[in-house]
């Protein structure tokens, strides 16, 4: 199983032992991701550029005699229980509604399970936009897909786990976390049409040139993100909506030319939100353009430009991540940077020049320093492979 090392594998199935007394039957597995571009675009039926990463989340499970679901969440060491005959979320446990909305989901969708016993972790930096909920949601449904021997299209699968999100953590999110949890390819990125769902691989080849992607996790949590993001659905869906009086079907097929003739019926929030939006899916298809030529410092340009549009037009940016912006754009050796995944805090990402990775974090102590601001944490990324499930053959 990818990056998990056998003895820390053995670790786990001890603990798995120790907490239920049986021992497990799968273990299954999801990647978070980083997004290169496309930010905002995935629930206004447009492009994302996507790639999976090298930190996941496991989940070993076995099946219990009961209706039962029992889980213990390592990183929170904490136990949630609950029976599949009254399923609700509980907001006062964060991390298991996304556990419960994957069985609530596949409930509403006709397939009855009985319990379970699981034990989840994982080392996807959590609420760092990331994509640890969609980890962790993909993978419960792999795992359980597997242990029931359930044949559930992948494509479903991302749909019914971003039901979960939708229901049991109020988040309306769109597909793209979801999707490239499943479709993530090592060293590929996943281009992917939000409408249509079709989707293509696009090589990233970034070892062989010298290259990097860096995450920067400002660790600014903004407490009312989702609210905020379910906002910003709200104001993009207006300039949607007044596109399609001119007969343009979605987002994608518009212009900024359309979008001044339908001007006087926009809000200017929701102008905005439309440029960010109409400008970002160029942005994706340019980026796509660069890469089949493996030409990253155009890559990064557009990614220094999706920031700006995002800070911007879409407003959800935050100082700490316009300082990673700023620094990346006075450093020679980083190529572009941008806010990663919803925004409100959470991570940045720099496409950057391996050798110039440590000067480039050195550079954003002192400027974190200088401004009072939380000191934030770094990873170099690996762009790993999405997600998997086995049975465990144990003596
Ligand atoms: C979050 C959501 C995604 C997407 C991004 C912004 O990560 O889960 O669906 O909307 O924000 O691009």
């Amino acid at each position: 199983m990818m990056t998990l090392q056998q003895n820390s594998l053995r670790n786990f199935i001890k603990l798995f032992v120790e907490l239920h007394g049986s021992r497990p039957e799968v273990l299954s597995s999801a990647p978070g991701r980083v997004n290169l571009i496309g930010e905002h675009t995935d629930y206004n039926n447009g492009y994302v550029l996507p790639a999976a990463i090298h930190l996941r989340n496991y989940f070993l499970l076995s099946r219990r005699p009961d209706n039962e679901v029992h889980v213990w969440a390592e990183n929170f060491r904490q136990m949630d229980i609950f029976s599949l005959d009254d399923l609700k979320p509980d907001p006062n446990i964060k991390w298991a509604n996304y556990v419960r909305g994957i069985f609530y989901a596949l409930k509403k969708d006709g397939t009855l399970l009985s319990g379970i016993n699981g034990l989840v972790w994982g080392d996807v930096p959590l609420e760092s936009g990331l994509s640890s909920s969609a980890a962790l949601e993909v993978s419960v449904i792999k795992g359980l897909s597997e242990l029931f021997g359930l044949t559930i299209d992948p494509v479903r699968m991302a749909l019914l786990s971003q039901k979960a999100e939708h229901e049991f953590a109020g988040v309306k999110c769109g597909l793209m976390d979801q999707f490239i949890a499943i479709f993530g390819q090592k060293n590929s990125a996943v281009f992917l049409d939000c409408q249509t769902l079709n989707f293509r691989l696009v090589p990233l080849n970034l070892e062989s040139k010298g290259l990097e992607l860096l995450v920067c996790d400002t660790r600014v949590r903004r407490e009312l993100s989702s609210s905020e993001y379910n906002r910003r659905r709200q104001e993009a869906a207006a300039g949607s909506e007044a596109l399609q009086t001119l007969g343009l079907p979605s987002y994608k097929e518009a212009t900024l030319d359309d979008l001044e003739k339908v001007r006087p019926a926009l809000s200017p929030i929701s102008f905005r939100r439309a440029r960010h939006v109409i400008t970002e899916n160029a942005r994706v298809l340019a980026s796509v353009e660069a890469l089949s030529r493996d030409d990253f410092e155009q890559l990064g340009r557009l990614l220094f430009a999706s920031h700006e549009s995002l800070r911007d037009d879409y407003e959800v940016s935050c100082p700490e991540l316009d300082l990673i912006y700023e620094a990346g754009r006075d450093f020679p050796s980083c190529l572009g940077a941008r806010l990663v995944g919803a925004g409100f805090g959470g991570s940045a990402i720099a496409l950057i020049q391996k050798a110039g990775a440590p000067a480039f974090q050195q550079e954003i102590l002192a400027r974190t320093r200088k401004e009072g601001f939380p000191t934030p944490s770094f990873y170099e990324v690996q762009v790993g492979g999405g997600a998997s499930a086995e049975h465990l053959d144990l003596p």
